[in-house]
């Protein structure tokens, strides 16, 4: 949402999301990114409710202790961004939790020789009408338009 300072949002239903009043009480949360060999797993969380199920006993992921707030990174997952809430904004269905940056972890196999996230190491997919999609085929570049 902003870069300066870096501010990221997620938007969660408060109904039948364990994770919404976890976040609630807390104010915190942590952004794990998966890579596309993480899609399965990352289904599964999204099917089943924290509330019915430990997903760390049953899928195996490793929660590792963050450095700046009280949740877990999930170690498998290249990128995990630590949030703290600055402003919950509800919209109906969901509400947004604003949060500032506390900090970003990268798994060093992700990083490119200039220790830039690298997307062919990376693998990043995304959710597109219900299917799960690879981000991977190159377009341009930032402002490749302007230079003809
Ligand atoms: C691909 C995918 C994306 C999802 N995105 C959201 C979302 O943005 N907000 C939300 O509230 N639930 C979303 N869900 C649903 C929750 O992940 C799901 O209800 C999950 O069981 C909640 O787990 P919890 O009860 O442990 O918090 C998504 C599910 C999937 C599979």
């Amino acid at each position: 949402m902003s870069s300066e300072p870096p501010v990221v949002y997620i938007s969660v239903r408060p109904v039948g999301r364990h994770s919404y009043h976890l976040i609630k009480e807390s104010g915190e949360y942590v952004i794990n990114i998966p890579s596309a060999e993480q899609a399965r797993v990352v289904d599964y969380c999204g099917m089943v409710s924290g509330s019915e199920v430990n997903k760390f006993e049953e899928t195996g992921l490793t929660p590792v202790p963050s450095s700046m707030v009280k949740a877990p990174l999930i170690l498998e997952c290249p990128v995990n961004i630590e949030c703290r809430v600055k402003q919950v904004v509800p919209l109906g269905s969901h509400d947004v939790f604003i949060a500032d940056v506390l900090a970003v972890h990268f798994n060093k196999n992700i990083l490119d020789e200039k220790g830039r996230p690298d997307p062919n190491r990376f693998k990043p997919y995304s959710y597109c009408f219900r299917e799960y999609r690879l981000l991977s085929d190159k377009l341009g570049f930032h402002g490749y338009s302007k230079r003809g």
